[in-house]
């Protein structure tokens, strides 16, 4: 008999590293059906991705959409429990640290259904990202902890959670490596763009912190111009729908050397990841994908919550507008041998997190 599987989902970044285990599940007989918060909604933002993913239609969508974080919880943990209340799935999986992510894990504990939390165990000590509390919420009462590496696990030590606990990388390398070879085949992004022979870096910021407030997103627009023009880099900068809210509502200027586009598909960006001199990201996700394409990466924030890209060198931290600092970090980590050791694993944590599933899921 099949086991059922329930995984809720809402944005971008959650149907990437979920999409390795919605595959992979069937082959060890557990039937997956993807629930879907409506967090995100555009097709630039989501429906894009479950087509080049090739990731199944959600069985469920409860379109919430965008509110004020409270109000979005609350009713996704609603809508979320009346599907839940209907499917009756043996154990719900969520991933990372959304709203999307603590409405679904409320919903199923709530219901007594245990909780598979993918990318358990990361901390940024960070309370001011609404991420933080999401992450700790989420651990506290899930039944298991997929921790990409051992500081996790000892991070969850720490609070007190010490069963449940599997080290077995991150998702976010399966898919990368997975889906950059059909990137190369299919993606033009680089040739529509103009910029197939040109150096050039990778930008995307959407973090609170760096675009809710007017002053701060200018100065550093302003300095990653500067930085970029000493530097004779063009920017590609794929512009998150709330970043792009922010420089409308302000009139901000993009520095002349900066190519804006709407947010990319997976693939596209995917493509212009792997051939960047540099990346600048403020997204978690971006940091990981990053490192294993193995290029080298400047996180425009004070912490990260993946210091492993720290330590192995692919990713510092910047958090400064002034546009020496970033030009200084900018140009040492275009200069970094590209030879670090990949802390998220080899891209099979798909493979691990299925077959444990599938061992401990009670029908
Ligand atoms: C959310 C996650 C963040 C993740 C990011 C990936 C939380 C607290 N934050 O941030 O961790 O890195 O997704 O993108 O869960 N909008 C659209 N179309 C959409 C969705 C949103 O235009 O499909 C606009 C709306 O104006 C909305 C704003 O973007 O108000 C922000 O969206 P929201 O989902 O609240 O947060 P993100 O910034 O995307």
């Amino acid at each position: 008999m099949s086991k059922h599987l329930a995984i809720i989902l809402g944005t971008r970044p959650e149907i990437i590293k979920c999409a390795p285990v919605i595959l992979q599940a069937p082959k060890q007989h557990i039937d997956v059906s993807i629930i879907h918060t409506g967090q995100h909604y555009s097709r630039e933002l989501d429906g894009i991705f479950f087509q080049e993913l090739n990731v199944p239609e959600p069985r469920a969508h409860v379109h919430v959409g965008s509110h004020a974080a409270s109000i979005q919880i609350g009713l996704m943990i609603q809508r979320v429990a009346d599907v839940l209340d209907t499917m009756r799935p043996d154990a719900v999986l969520v991933q990372g640290d959304t709203n999307s992510v603590l409405a679904g894990a409320l919903a199923a504990t709530k219901m007594g259904i245990p909780i598979a939390h993918l990318e358990a165990g990361l901390r940024s000590d960070d309370w001011s990202m609404p991420e933080e509390a999401n992450r700790v919420l989420a651990d506290r009462i899930s039944r298991w902890l997929f921790c990409p590496t051992t500081l996790q696990k000892e991070r969850l030590h720490q609070e007190g959670i010490t069963n449940g606990i599997y080290v077995v990388g991150n998702t976010a390398v399966d898919s990368a490596l997975h889906y950059a070879k059909i990137a190369y085949e299919k993606s033009d992004i680089a040739e529509r763009l103009g910029i197939a022979e040109k150096p050039f870096g990778l930008l995307t910021m959407h973090r609170p912190s760096n675009v809710d407030d007017p002053q701060r997103l200018q100065d550093i627009l302003r300095a990653l111009g500067q930085a970029s023009d000493r530097l004779g880099l063009t920017v590609i900068f794929p512009i998150h729908p709330r970043t792009a809210r922010a420089i409308d509502r302000a009139h901000l200027k993009i520095p002349s050397s900066f190519l804006g586009t709407e947010p990319l598909g997976y693939l596209d960006l995917l493509r212009l990841q792997s051939s960047a001199e540099l990346i600048l990201t403020d997204s978690g996700g971006i940091q990981e994908e990053a490192c294993t394409l193995r290029i080298p990466c400047v996180t425009l924030r004070p912490n990260t919550e993946r210091p492993e890209t720290l330590e192995v060198g692919s990713n510092v931290l910047c958090d400064s507008t002034d546009a020496d600092v970033l030009c200084r970090a900018m140009e040492s980590q275009i200069k970094k041998e590209r030879n670090w050791a990949n802390p998220f694993g080899d891209g099979k944590t798909a493979e691990h997190v299925v077959r444990i599933l599938a061992n401990e899921m009670k029908v």
